[in-house]
């Protein structure tokens, strides 16, 4: 008996800034990220988004590899300065037909699209307006999401409004040094998401929205290396290397402090408005309080129907001291504890995307699941025949796909998968370099070859997964 429904959503992830390039073609206006490029020297190798992958010329070409790697999903993000130059205010025509053009042609290769509005770029002219930390933003925003949701919304089902709201906030462009600014940005990402869900619902009560988010297990340690003690619920566990039980200067209690601090920061400080339509204590007791206003809980959880989950690792997070004595906590990488990991540095660990889903289902209630982001970067090389090697890959794809059955086993509503990436691409400020494609995209040419673990992939599929 297979695990996995018929209509189980199979694809793969991209995001517009990391592939379309035409920065400034076509009436586009300049993005967060086109100014973060051009005029800060935060991008690695001073790599900008210019082009890209020339996604936006070679469209057709990538919606022909989606087909052909017999994909049924593609989930991708509309770059809000190509349709809306000023993000507010007039629409750019050219813009949304390019994105008409695409989803078109996803329809006609029977591939449902997965679009979301914003993966982490806005109009440069709104940052101008103080961008996430002016509450106006949500306005601007939830106007956006509607316009989109009438433009498209015949077409398009699945609807994500933002990708990773704590990434934003962390990344946002020019980064707010105050805290009451910090603290502004983020509490506006999540109005704005809720009022997202309610503008676009009133346009269309048939589509299915929610809120992309990545979610880290966090795990506790103590130690060092690899006598490294670690549990689940920072629970004392013997040491690997059997030389004492490695608590040092901290108690059981402080690792599991740790981690908790480390889970909120991540995971709850968006579930928990989500679902429970409340910040977690670790952010409510925080010395510099958000800008919550009356009714706004209530319109972040705006119910999502469906939760968009990036599932790349697990933090291990360690306790610190801190200057007024409490505990803090530090993010212990893979590295120093010699676990096996990604280039990005990210550790591999298929188990936490089970407990992560489980955790969503479970803990919060969440109508429905989409795993909308997970894969991992290597330093692919082509071989001499062409070929693109890269069996690490696959290995990577099959166990967590193995957990994600496992989730669905156990009762957990999961729709969907989607592998990111779809292409290599420009990754942020890590720049070039990191590839995390099931295509292989060449530096110079751009030319597209579909990666062993891409036909894999394909074949997976093929057999009927299970
Ligand atoms: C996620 C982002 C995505 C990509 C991957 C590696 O956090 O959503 O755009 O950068 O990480």
């Amino acid at each position: 008996m297979t695990l996995f429904p018929d209509d189980f959503l199979w694809g793969a992830a991209t995001a517009p800034y990391q592939i379309e390039g035409a920065w400034d073609e076509d009436g586009k206006g300049p993005s967060n990220w086109d100014w973060r490029a051009h005029h800060t020297t935060c991008i690695a190798g001073g790599a900008t988004g210019d082009v890209a992958v020339d996604h936006y010329h070679r469209w057709r070409e990538d919606v022909d590899l989606l087909r052909q790697l017999g994909l049924n999903a593609y989930r991708f993000g509309i770059a809000w300065a190509r349709v809306q130059p000023d993000g507010r205010g007039a629409w750019n025509d050219t813009g949304l037909a390019f994105y008409d053009r695409l989803i078109d042609a996803l329809g006609e290769a029977g591939i449902t699209p997965l679009v979301t509005l914003c993966h982490y770029d806005i109009p440069q002219a709104l940052v101008e307006q103080g961008g996430w930390i002016n509450r106006d933003m949500t306005g601007w925003f939830a106007e956006y999401a509607a316009a989109m949701a009438a433009r498209y919304g015949d077409r398009v089902r699945w609807w994500a409004t933002l990708n990773e709201p704590v990434c934003i906030a962390d990344g946002f462009v020019p980064a707010p040094d105050d805290p009451h600014d910090l603290a502004a940005v983020q509490h506006h990402l999540l109005l704005a998401h809720g009022r997202g869900v309610q503008a676009m619902r009133a346009v269309n009560p048939a589509l299915k929205v929610g809120l992309v988010t990545c979610l880290w297990p966090a795990h506790a340690m103590l130690g060092a290396g690899k006598a490294a003690v670690i549990g689940k619920a920072g629970e004392r566990l013997p040491c690997a290397d059997g030389t004492g039980d490695g608590w040092g200067a901290f108690s059981p209690d402080d690792a599991a402090e740790a981690a908790r601090q480390a889970d909120a920061a991540i995971n709850r400080a968006v579930l928990d408005p989500i679902f429970l339509g409340r910040y977690p204590r670790e952010i409510r007791d925080a010395a510099v309080g958000r800008p919550i206003h009356d009714g706004d809980m209530a319109v972040i959880a705006a119910r999502p129907d469906f939760m968009g989950i990036n599932y790349y690792s697990r933090v291990v997070a360690a306790p610190t001291r801190r200057p007024d004595g409490g505990i803090g906590w530090r993010w212990v990488g893979p590295a120093e504890r010699g676990a096996p990991h990604t280039t990005m540095g990210w550790e591999i660990y298929p188990e936490g995307l089970y407990d992560i889903i489980m955790t969503v289902h479970r803990d919060y209630g969440a109508p429905a699941i989409l795993i909308t982001e997970n894969g991992m970067a290597h330093a692919d090389t082509v071989d001499p025949d062409g070929r693109i090697r890269d069996p690490y890959r696959r290995d990577y794809l099959a166990a967590h796909i193995a957990q994600l059955g496992r989730a669905l086993a156990d009762g957990a509503k999961v729709r969907g998968y989607c592998c990111w990436s779809l292409l290599d691409n420009l990754e942020w400020d890590m720049g070039w370099g990191q590839r995390f494609g099931l295509i292989y995209v060449d530096d110079q040419t751009l030319r597209r070859t579909v990666k062993d673990s891409g036909w894999w992939y394909r074949d997976f599929l093929r057999r009927g997964p299970r």
